[in-house]
């Protein structure tokens, strides 16, 4: 494989109280750059926690999380903060846009927190951003404007507006009819064409199928590995503008 964009080792969660578990039992990972991951396994298997450990959202018990090259185990929780602001983005399978926003103020919102670009630049990217996920006229409305599909390209929009190397996503189309599944789908696959590296976590089968290798947790653990690569699908949407890859 080439570049390892994403390695977690010996990575352990556990929830300490009058009766401990452990979300998380010892995962050893290695995700390529470029590479399309998904992870499946029953519910409660621990795989949204191991997305959030995995994406710097939260800290394990035990064990490193190396991203791009840099553990991270022992960072303040400033430079932690700052890693997962510029090298993650995350799509949730709800969307937790801010409703009072409008689909262009969501997506600059992680652009202002990293504080790196002017306002001009921050809106042009966002429109640009919004134009190549097929949201051109949709910029200026706010979320309860947007049909449930629209909602989760604008949040995938806000989750790439960092350029992060990394994007993780925890069923995203868990809350999407089939149309939108397939175009929320098919812009991850784009995306993790595009060079960046994708972790998605599903309970679809079919989508599951479609990444480059899966990842089958069962209490904590790694239980299967599936390799495998996914076929590229044609454009999922704009196909005037540039895909959301290219941006
Ligand atoms: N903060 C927590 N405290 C106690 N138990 C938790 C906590 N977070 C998750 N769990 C439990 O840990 C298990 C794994 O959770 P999760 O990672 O959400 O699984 P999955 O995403 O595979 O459904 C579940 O049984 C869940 O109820
Ligand atoms: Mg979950």
């Amino acid at each position: 494989m080439s570049d390892v964009a994403l390695q977690a080792v010996g990575l352990v969660r556990r929830i300490e109280g009058a009766v401990s578990h452990t979300l998380v039992n010892g995962i050893d990972l290695s995700v390529g750059k470029g590479e399309f991951l998904a992870i499946t396994g029953p519910s409660g298997s621990g795989k949204s926690s191991l997305l959030y450990l995995l994406g710097l959202l939260d800290a394990p018990s035990d064990g490193e999380v190396i991203i791009c090259g840099q553990p991270t185990s022992k960072l303040s929780e400033d430079d932690r903060a700052n890693v997962r602001l510029t090298k993650c983005g995350f799509v949730f399978q709800f969307h937790f846009l801010l409703p009072e926003f409008t689909s262009l103020e969501n997506v600059l919102l992680p652009m202002r927190a990293a504080g790196q670009m002017g306002e001009k630049e921050m809106q042009e990217r966002g429109l640009e951003l919004l134009a190549s996920l097929g949201l051109k006229d949709h910029a200026y409305k706010r979320p309860n404007q947007l049909s449930g599909g629209q909602r989760q390209r604008v949040a995938i929009a806000r989750a790439l507006s960092n350029r992060p190397e990394i994007i993780v996503a925890d069923e995203p189309t868990g809350a999407l009819d089939t149309t939108s599944t397939e175009q929320v789908f098919s812009i991850l696959r784009e995306i993790a064409d595009s060079g960046r590296t994708v972790v998605v976590v599903t309970h679809d089968p079919a989508l599951a199928a479609r990444a480059d290798r899966r990842v089958h947790i069962v209490d904590g653990r790694i239980h299967e590995t599936f390799e495998g690569r996914g076929k590229s699908p044609e454009p999922a949407i704009a196909a005037a503008a540039p895909t959301a890859s290219q941006v």
